[in-house]
């Protein structure tokens, strides 16, 4: 069995933590991902610089990246004037971002799901002709950080949208960490309904600790497409107090000795980690980064 994994720290990682590291620090860590064997690694946001100001050098980032074949380097977009600066970067790659409960949207990307739709219909179908591959994230699926519980439902309803504009892939974020097993097993057969297990990605932050269990569940359930971050990094500012996603490293040491196959090499994902833990100066949550034995 094969998975591909979506190595977001460069983004979800980065856009959490207190300070903003240089470019070339950022392009540097990607690099050693590349060198990993990472073959779909979300590298930046072209976002409102005031909101996320450590996202605001994505565009240095990605220029740093040119020349470099056979990766995918995402960027999240979430307007037309986030599209003109990624299609300037001459990003190949784009996710797109909504949730399935209306407070966080709001608070995450100042409209409403339904404004959020009116925003990609600006720029998705340019994407598309231009052949510019889209991703898309619905957030808060298991939980939302203002609404509480949120119903499967809405989720099928924002992920058929998505579907209707023409997506590649969809990725379902727990974004506060509040997902288990069974939930993961009755909303991926949901989705299941209305669209291919190899379009379906699953997104878990790691806060009450049930990202990889909920992860094997998903592959129980016939998916194959897991996001995760590097030392366990990243959290969304829209979603105060909410862990890091889970660990490539921990998922990279669990999916081995399962057998599953995923293309990256342990050894150099610690070696890129180890780099952006020393750039950050804390310690990373990744429990693999800290094991001895
Ligand atoms: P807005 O706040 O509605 O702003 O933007 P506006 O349209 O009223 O414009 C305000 C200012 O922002 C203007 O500048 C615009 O030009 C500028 P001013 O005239 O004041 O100088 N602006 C931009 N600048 C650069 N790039 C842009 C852009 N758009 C407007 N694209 C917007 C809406 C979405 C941009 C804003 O609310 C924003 O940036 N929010 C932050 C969203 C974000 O990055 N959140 C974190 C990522 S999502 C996440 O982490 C969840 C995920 O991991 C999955 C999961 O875990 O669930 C994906
Ligand atoms: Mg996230």
């Amino acid at each position: 069995m094969r998975v591909k994994i979506v190595e977001v720290a460069p983004r979800d990682g980065l856009q959490n933590e207190k300070e903003s590291l240089d470019f070339k620090d950022k392009a540097h860590f990607i690099k050693l991902l590349v060198e990993a064997g990472h073959k779909d690694i979300e590298v930046g946001a072209f976002v409102n610089p005031e909101k996320i100001p450590q996202m605001a050098s994505s565009g240095q980032v990605i220029g740093e990246l040119q020349g470099i074949k056979r990766v995918n380097f995402w960027a999240l977009v979430p307007n037309l004037k986030g599209y003109e600066s990624a299609t300037k970067s001459r990003v190949s790659q784009i996710a797109i971002f909504t949730a399935a409960s209306e407070t966080f949207n709001q608070k995450n990307i100042n409209t409403s799901i339904n404004g959020s739709f009116e925003r990609f219909k600006e720029f998705v179908p340019h994407a598309k002709k231009n052949k510019i591959k889209i991703r898309g994230y619905v957030s808060t699926c298991f939980g939302c950080p203002y609404e509480g519980k949120v119903n499967p439902k809405a989720v099928l309803k924002v992920t058929e949208r998505l579907l209707d504009m023409g997506v590649h892939e969809i990725s379902i974020g727990d974004t506060i960490g509040v997902a288990t097993p069974y939930q993961v097993r009755d909303l991926t057969k949901m989705l299941l309904k209305i669209m291919g297990p190899k379009k379906l990605a699953l997104h878990f932050h790691d806060t009450r600790g049930t990202a990889l269990a909920n992860i094997v569940m998903g592959l129980e359930s016939g998916l194959s497409i897991f996001d995760s971050s590097s030392g366990g990094l990243g959290g969304c500012p829209y979603a105060p107090g909410a862990a890091g996603n889970v660990s490539t490293e921990d998922l990279l040491y669990m999916l081995q000795g399962m057998g599953v196959r995923t293309g990256i090499d342990l050894n150099k994902q610690v070696a890129a980690s180890l780099f952006i833990q020393e750039k950050l100066g804390h310690e990373l949550s990744s429990r693999y980064l800290k094991s001895k034995y």
